[in-house]
């Protein structure tokens, strides 16, 4: 398949209409949004929605969030709006925040991974609200990348895990959150954070009564636990080379890195580090270093994960060492990430 790839920095609005006749015609559309790119078809047509799995190539039990750009649509996609689920609207839409409904009959179960649930978003970054406005629908979009790869944060991920694969990419440059929505169920008597993000648990216990997180986000999936978000529970955002992570007090975590490069010498190694920690590896030969950024800034460590794993990739590293971070605020959702990542692979110093 031949795909359209357009440079946009904001909407243009005939390439956005061609974007949306794609959609409305069934096929594919890659599109920037305020947290990762997505990767859109119509969420209310059933082959698209399958075409996405294949794409990707997704487990098709795992469901995928609706993107809408006005709250008419939400209407039309579940049953009930919830008087929670109202409060976290008003506060943080558009924005990174997926609320789980129980889904109305429109909504085909392929979309939906076969659950009687839906999860919508609705978007802030102006290129996915005038497409989804012109497409006139709701749009299904999981990240766009290939199903197991980190999450794409620009155009470029994009082009390597899709083209040719789908009918257009709309490269809007660089993402600035980089990290995926906080996607919340707001189906039972406490809203319950299945999946964290930059709206963190401690800014939702500000405007809410009473709020849970999933037990099951930071341990190993196994037969007994089960993350409540599907997605929650593949190894994921993983990088082809072994990656392990150490959490200790920061002298001890170098030292140990520098041990484990010692008995590791022969492969191609790298290390994920921050720009306090740079002088402990700099002397080091033939390791690769990546630096998420200072220490004192998380949310742009948060945004630079996925470009990370995705670089130590590209330069074929075998095993990757790495610095685990504290899990308050934002903490929280990059340890999520990593520890997946790293296939649950954390040593504690
Ligand atoms: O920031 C984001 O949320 C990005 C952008 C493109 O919007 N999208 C995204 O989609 O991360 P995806 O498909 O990569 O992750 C969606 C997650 C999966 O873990 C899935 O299992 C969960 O949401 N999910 C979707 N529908 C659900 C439902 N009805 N109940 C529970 N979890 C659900
Ligand atoms: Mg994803």
């Amino acid at each position: 398949m031949l795909t359209t790839i357009i440079r946009m920095d904001e909407p243009e609005d005939e390439r956005i209409e061609e974007a949306a006749e794609i959609i409305k015609n069934g096929g594919l559309v890659a599109f920037p949004t305020e947290t990762v790119y997505g990767l859109g078809a119509n969420g209310l047509n059933a082959d698209a929605a399958m075409k996405i799995y294949s794409a990707k190539g997704r487990p098709s039990d795992n469901p995928l969030i609706i993107h809408i750009s006005n709250l008419d649509m939400l209407e039309d996609l579940v049953k009930e709006v919830p008087k929670v689920a109202k409060k976290l609207i008003e506060e943080f839409w558009p924005g990174p925040m997926t609320l789980i409904f129980k889904k109305s009959d429109i909504v085909p179960s392929q979309t939906t991974g076969g659950l009687d649930t839906v999860a919508v978003r609705f978007p802030k970054h102006p290129i996915a609200q005038a497409l989804i406005e012109k497409a006139g629908v709701g749009i299904a979009a999981p990240s766009a990348n290939l199903s197991g790869r980190p999450s794409p944060t620009c155009g470029f991920h994009v082009i390597e895990d899709m083209n040719g694969r789908i009918d257009m990419i709309i490269d809007g440059g660089k993402i600035e959150m980089g990290l995926e929505s906080t996607i919340i169920d707001v189906t039972g008597e406490v809203p319950t954070i299945l999946r964290p993000g930059f709206i963190t648990q401690e800014m939702l216990e500000d405007i809410l009564d009473e709020v849970k997180t999933d037990g099951g986000l930071l341990k190993k999936p196994d037969k007994d636990f089960r993350p409540k978000a599907p997605g929650m529970k593949y190894r994921h955002y993983a990088p082809k080379a072994e990656f392990i992570m150490f959490r200790g007090e920061s002298k001890k975590v170098e030292e140990r890195i520098l041990s484990e490069v010692q008995k590791n010498l022969g492969k191609k190694i790298g290390i994920m580090t921050v720009d306090e920690h740079m002088n402990y590896f700099e002397n080091l030969e033939d390791v690769e270093l990546i630096s998420l950024g200072s220490i004192s800034d998380e949310k742009k460590i948060a945004s630079n994960i996925f470009d990370a794993l995705r670089r130590f990739d590209s330069m074929d590293v075998e095993i990757i060492f790495g610095e685990a971070f504290s899990q308050e605020n934002i903490g929280f959702a990059i340890m999520n990430r990593l520890t997946k990542a790293a296939g649950y692979n954390i040593i504690d110093v």
